[in-house]
Order: structure tokens, then sequence, then C-alpha cells
């Protein structure tokens, strides 16, 4: 096991497609394993293979039920139905969303209510999940992550304009610029 370093907006591979998993191998199992490990430090709910560098269609998710249940894995080459989006404003307390590759930001934005997502797990094992609330919006943002879109190029005014304000400031969106969860203090 190991902790990766989590790639910030401007790395390219955050911002292309990417690719279907093909090859079931001990990299493939490696990078679940490390992904896990990587999402509980940093720590995070969800975490996408883009983040750690890896363009590959595959996202780890955490995230208990409010009776503390486990609800927690890993899907491979994700199909996401999603249901209606509000056309209402965001709530700025309520649908706060973040990012560890936007990290230690927060912008409010709507999405979907209930979604639908179906993929594979490590074993190639079917897995079909179906969400509502903040569950299913981890859903939607984890797999934007696999089409290349962040959360922030989601973000209407005046949040896109703070969120870019923010990048500009920490002095990214160009390449190069990561952090690893665990030696730096960053409140994602
Ligand atoms: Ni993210």
């Amino acid at each position: 096991m190991s902790i990766r370093p989590i790639v910030i907006t401007g790395e390219p591979v955050l911002h292309q497609r990417a690719a279907e998993v093909t090859e079931w191998n001990d990299d493939l199992k490696d990078l679940v394993e490390d992904m896990f490990d990587t999402m509980d430090e940093a720590p995070g709910v969800g975490l996408a293979a883009p983040q750690v560098g890896v363009g590959l269609r595959v996202f780890t998710y955490d995230y208990p039920d409010d009776d503390g249940n486990e609800r927690r894995g890993v899907i491979i080459n994700p199909t996401l139905e999603v249901g209606p989006i509000s056309t209402e404003l965001p709530d700025e307390d309520t649908e706060a969303e973040g990012c560890l590759s936007v990290p230690g930001e927060r912008f409010p934005l709507k999405r979907a209510e209930h979604i639908r997502v179906t993929g594979l797990d490590l074993e190639q094992n079917p897995v079909e999940i179906v969400a509502e609330g903040w569950y299913a919006r981890i859903f939607q943002h984890e797999f934007d992550h696999l089409d290349g879109t962040l959360y922030v190029d989601r973000l209407i005014e005046p949040y896109a304009s703070m969120a870019a304000s923010a990048v500009e400031e920490f002095g990214w969106g160009v390449p190069g610029c990561s952090w690893l969860p665990g030696r730096d203090d960053i409140d994602a």
C-alpha cells in the first residue's frame, strides 16, 4: 500500500477523457489499493484515478449512510444515469462541493438528486448503485473526473469567477502541481 500524490487542476490528465480499463492486472490492483489509501488519508469521500495521475476510468468512494453502515467500493468503467437537475440557485451551505484536485476550496453547485451508476469491481463483477442526495452527488462528481470535467468547470457566477481567482492565486491551472496527503496539510 502507498499514498500517491494528488494532482491539482492544470495537470492535463485531469482535463481529458480517461481510457476504459482493458487489462485486469496487478497494476490495476495496486492502483485501486493505493487509491483507497490515498482517499482515506486525504481524507475524501471519493477519488478518481486521474487525480493520482492515471488516465483510467476508475473511481473509489467511501460515504457511510446516516446509520454508519459502510458504503465503500471501487467502480471500473462506469456508466451513469442522471435524473433531472433543478434550475434553482444552489444553496451555499448545503450544496457546497469540494475536490481534492482543487484543495481547500468549496463552491455551491446544483446536482441531480437521483442517479444510477453501473460498472465493474476489481473482480470484474457487475456493480449497480442507485443513490440520492449527497451520495448521488459523489458519483456525479467522480464520474465527471473520468470525462475530464472538474466541478469548478460547472459552476455558475459568481462562483465560477471566484474559483478561477482562487486557482490563479495559488498558482494552479498549470501542469506540475500536486499535494501529498499525510505530508501536506491542506484542508480540502
Ligand atoms: Ni474531485
